[in-house]
């Protein structure tokens, strides 16, 4: 029997995940971006990442054209951010306070515990999303504790000692 969408997210959502939002620009300097666990480290030397976007997801577009990506992981205190940049609202930077990227001009957000500017390197098929293979140019970083999503709900990080 073929494993059905609810049985993978059954499973997926078990998998506590980071909360990142990647972002781009596109050519009028618009700013994009929107939610993703579907974030992963690929390779230390060169560092490269990965991000899954849906391919219904408006803002994939303008990856494809800007070849450009922010990703931003968020802080425990910032679950609104999430919902924000998982939602339709028009002007999801409304309010939210960011400043360009030095590199590749991709948004930064604030009071998040780390941030990676890259460049697109290449757009994998990964069935009814795509795969975003960057390369990273600037890395920042904070101490702070980190926003985890896990079976559908947000939650803390309890470091051991
Ligand atoms: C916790 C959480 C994680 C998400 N992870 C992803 C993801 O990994 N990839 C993705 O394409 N969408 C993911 N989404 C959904 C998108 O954030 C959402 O569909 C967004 O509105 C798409 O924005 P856009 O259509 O403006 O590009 C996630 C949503 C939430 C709340």
């Amino acid at each position: 029997m073929p494993v059905t969408p609810i049985e993978f997210k059954a499973a997926m959502g078990r998998f506590a995940a980071g909360v990142t939002v990647v972002t781009t620009v596109d050519a009028s300097g618009k700013a994009w971006g929107l939610t993703v666990t579907a974030f992963s480290s690929v390779s230390l030397d060169p560092p490269l990442c990965l991000a899954c976007i849906d391919r219904r997801a408006a803002s994939l577009e303008v990856f494809r054209a800007s070849r450009k990506l922010g990703v931003n992981m968020l802080a425990a205190d910032q679950e609104e951010l999430s919902a924000r940049f998982a939602s339709r609202l028009e002007d999801k930077f409304a309010g939210v306070a960011w400043a360009p990227g030095p590199v590749t001009g991709s948004p930064l957000l604030a009071g998040v515990v780390a941030t990676l500017e890259c460049r697109i390197v290449d757009f994998l098929g990964g069935g009814d999303h795509d795969i975003l293979i960057a390369s990273v140019e600037t890395v920042t970083t904070r101490d702070a504790l980190p926003l985890v999503y896990f079976q559908g709900r947000y939650g803390d990080v309890a470091p051991r000692g």
